[in-house]
């Protein structure tokens, strides 16, 4: 078990995907056969961490709430906080500075989704970090959506940019932050942007400036995608399909990773899967007690 607490930030609405998330979060919304937010919520649980706080607007909290309760049913323990503006992500470490007691975290963005080989691998590597920051990197073709690593010829980061009109690289950052106990300091010390938000990448920029932020490389075998337009909402959910009808094995599934970390016993994944005995997520569950 890592000792790192977890954050999901869960706020905004997708303004892009309007109007099909109108009165709905976008994170709630499924991907295939489940919702969004298990995904990033399972990349948590992947890094052995148990004590999350999600963070959603004032208006969606319930929704969530009533999705995932306390998270007791997976053995995670979730804390309820709320972002009343979508002023930046770095706002998030202001906003769980006290659920956060001064120890490390690992950030996930409600809407990115991570799939590959090896990806508890590298979270465990990104968890054993116990000082500064770690962020990953993945080549993309539309660099200019994301934040962007510059790197020099031995691969060490040089810079690192928001939405740069001439990108660097075609290094984007993902939504997937693993930082030590002094985000909230630093996130105090921001200043807003142009868009007027407290920007994850100014964030990132201060541990750059200590030769304390680190960026690994999530090699071509991994998929990170996105789910902010309604093409690559749907490319998400058939990407999803794809793979676990081709393995007849779940993505993103939090009751086989609780299971498997021994966090709920076999009785509470039987409940589980009794939950949802009508449908094929509920047939898996208790295919996993039967293998
Ligand atoms: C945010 C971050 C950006 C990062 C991206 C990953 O962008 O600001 O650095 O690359 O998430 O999803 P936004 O979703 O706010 O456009």
């Amino acid at each position: 078990m890592s000792a790192r607490k977890g954050l999901i930030l869960a706020g905004g609405t997708g303004s892009r995907l309007w109007p099909i998330t109108q009165g709905l979060s976008k994170q709630l919304m499924p991907i295939y056969d489940k919702p969004m937010i298990y995904y990033p919520l399972s990349v948590l649980m992947l890094s052995g961490i148990r004590e999350i706080a999600i963070i959603t607007t004032p208006q969606d909290q319930h929704q969530f709430q009533q999705l995932l309760g306390d998270g007791s049913q997976w053995g995670v323990d979730i804390t309820w906080l709320v972002q009343p503006t979508p002023d930046g992500l770095a706002q998030a470490y202001l906003i769980a500075e006290e659920f956060l007691a001064g120890g490390p975290s690992a950030m996930v963005l409600g809407d990115n989704i991570f799939f590959g080989h090896g990806l508890p691998e590298l979270l465990a590597a990104a968890d054993a970090q116990p000082d500064g920051a770690t962020v990953f990197g993945y080549r993309v073709a539309d660099p200019q959506r994301y934040g962007v690593v510059g790197m020099d010829a031995d691969d060490r980061v040089t810079e690192i940019i928001e939405k740069p009109e001439v990108p660097p690289s075609n290094y984007a950052v993902t939504g997937l932050y693993f930082l030590d106990g002094t985000a909230p300091d630093r996130a105090r010390d921001i200043k807003p942007s142009a868009r007027g938000e407290l920007e994850i990448v100014t964030l990132l920029e201060s541990y750059l400036a200590d030769g304390s932020l680190t960026v690994e490389r999530m090699g071509r075998g991994y998929a990170w995608l996105d789910t902010g337009t309604h093409g690559s909402l749907l490319d998400a959910g058939n990407f999803v399909r794809t793979l676990q009808s081709r393995q007849g094995m779940q993505t993103g599934c939090p009751e086989e990773i609780a299971h498997g970390l021994g966090w709920i016993d076999d009785a509470a994944l039987m409940d589980l899967a009794t939950r949802y005995a009508k449908t094929d997520y509920g047939a898996y569950l208790k295919g996993l007690l039967d293998s």
